[in-house]
């Protein structure tokens, strides 16, 4: 629903924000047809009551060059009765500005979560259905938990295993490690907290792969059955249940605090419109698959088509002196060129949902790895598919050079869905949606086993946090 106003400004709707009153949010939505440029707006951010001081980080819009633009924030402080959002146009108030946010509106790191998930989950206009979280939990009609703790430890639990074993008890999270290579446990923590401080989890007890490739082989009518471990990268041959990667997630989480190649940051930098773009393929990458080096190849015989480059050398270290090695290069310079070649790295690569973002035509390898929002694409809807030995990559970027209007529609397409898909709400949303179905899947109790200790939630020493609801006790260990 837009809102016309004058001076040839179109108003969206405010998108995320609008709805998500109790929750740290970072997102609103303008449509705008600039006349002269994005400076004459002015969006300030600030408490409903004019006596209370609230520190809000409200960064430079982001301009997505189509007549939108993104403008975020982040709270530093708890707004107690709300937020009044004023969106500006040469100092007057347009569309319905202001927008009021009836608060409590809290910052991320305040406890508080909402008892009722149903009404967290409407508040955050949570899909009603994940085809991929379906899909993945078809295989696990009932989940035993004490098969879990017999065969987790000796199948994927050696001193090379990247294993995490959580319990989630009233709220609070309990791990251990089981293997050695499990630092990444500062990211599934990182979710799990911050999920814990704004909705109510349910109890719980599972193990979350932190390693690249998913572990879980067995088929769903075997004996022993399979058994379902959580991993951030999903694959056709094996049954692991799948969370939004670590990558995405930790951006979100930490945008406008420090990271800067984030899932909305990404969406303002774009660079030149279409017509302006270099118009070959690009790729840079490290050496972690050996299809990226036969881009090298492919790229130093079809130069006038293709530039690849790899940026590291690790795997296949006696190559680099026949293939060279390119510059690093930022995420948003990828964008001065008008094909993207997504190559699979040891799983699926986790630069695609960037490249989705950004307004060139993505060339996706097939891959039997996917991430947990893959199902939603298609090939020549939202992507132009290439074989997984590129036998036909040069043949489908002169398609793309030949058919120009065809290509920057599936570029389009591809982008505006992955704008829906990736929304920072849809993550927790995802996240979310993969707990509840597990637990709904127990067929017996979560308990605090051996070993385990409990993960503090981060101090809040620099703003406090009154929190109008009541908090779960801790479970003695
Ligand atoms: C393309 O680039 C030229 C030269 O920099 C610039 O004048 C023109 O406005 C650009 N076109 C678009 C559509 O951005
Ligand atoms: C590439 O893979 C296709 C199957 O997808 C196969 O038909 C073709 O022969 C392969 N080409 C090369 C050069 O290996």
């Amino acid at each position: 629903c837009l809102a016309h106003v004058g001076w040839g400004i179109k108003l969206g709707s405010l998108g995320f924000a609008a709805i998500s009153p109790a929750f740290f949010t970072f997102l609103m939505r303008i449509t705008y047809i600039s006349l002269s440029g994005p400076t004459l707006f002015k969006v300030i951010v600030k408490s409903l009551s004019p006596k209370e001081i609230v520190r809000i980080y409200v960064p430079n819009p982001l301009d997505r060059n189509d007549g939108s633009f993104l403008v975020r924030y982040r709270m530093h402080d708890t707004a107690h009765e709300g937020l009044k959002i004023e969106v500006l146009y040469g100092g007057e108030h347009v569309a319905q500005s202001p927008y009021i946010l009836k608060g409590p509106v809290y910052h991320e790191y305040c406890e508080c979560p909402e008892e009722d998930p149903q009404i967290w989950q409407r508040t955050l206009s949570c899909p009603a259905d994940e085809t991929q979280i379906e899909d993945d939990f078809a295989s696990f009609p009932s989940i035993n938990l004490q098969q879990m703790l017999n065969e987790v430890p000796k199948r994927f639990g050696d001193e090379r295993g990247a294993v995490v074993h959580y319990t989630i008890l009233n709220n609070h999270i309990y791990r251990r490690s089981l293997g050695k290579y499990t630092d990444f446990k500062m990211f599934s923590d990182e979710i799990l907290l911050s999920l814990a401080r704004k909705v109510l989890l349910p109890d719980l007890e599972f193990y979350i792969n932190l390693g690249d490739w998913p572990l879980e082989h067995r088929k769903v009518n075997d004996t022993p059955s399979p058994i379902p471990i959580i991993s951030w990268c999903g694959s056709l041959d094996s049954r692991d249940i799948i969370l939004p990667t670590y990558d995405i997630t930790h951006s979100t989480l930490e945008a406008m605090r420090g990271v800067t190649n984030d899932l909305l940051s990404i969406q303002g930098n774009t660079g030149p419109s279409w017509i302006n773009k270099t118009e070959k393929a690009f790729f840079r990458g490290r050496d972690s698959r050996e299809e990226r080096l036969q881009l090298v190849q492919l790229s130093k015989e079809n130069p006038q088509l293709l530039d690849a480059g790899i940026t590291g050398y690790f795997f296949f270290q006696e190559k680099e002196k026949e293939l060279g090695k390119a510059k690093l290069m930022g995420f948003f310079d990828f964008f001065k060129y008008k094909y993207q070649v997504n190559v699979d790295g040891t799983v699926a690569a986790y630069r695609y949902p960037y490249l989705m973002l950004g307004d060139s035509l993505v060339l996706k390898q097939d891959s039997p790895y996917y991430e947990h929002f893959y199902s939603a694409l298609r090939p020549w809807k939202h992507y132009v598919p290439i074989k997984r030995n590129l036998s036909d990559l040069l043949e489908k970027v002169k398609w793309a050079k030949e058919n120009d209007e065809e290509a920057r529609k599936i570029a389009k397409e591809g982008q505006s869905t992955a704008r829906d898909l990736l929304q920072p709400h849809r993550l927790y949303c995802y996240s979310y949606r993969v707990l509840q179905k597990y637990a709904e899947h127990q067929s017996s109790k979560p308990a605090i086993r051996d070993g385990m200790e409990l993960v503090p939630q981060p101090g809040d020493s620099t703003s406090t946090c009154q929190c109008h609801r009541k908090m779960p006790p801790r479970e003695e260990l």
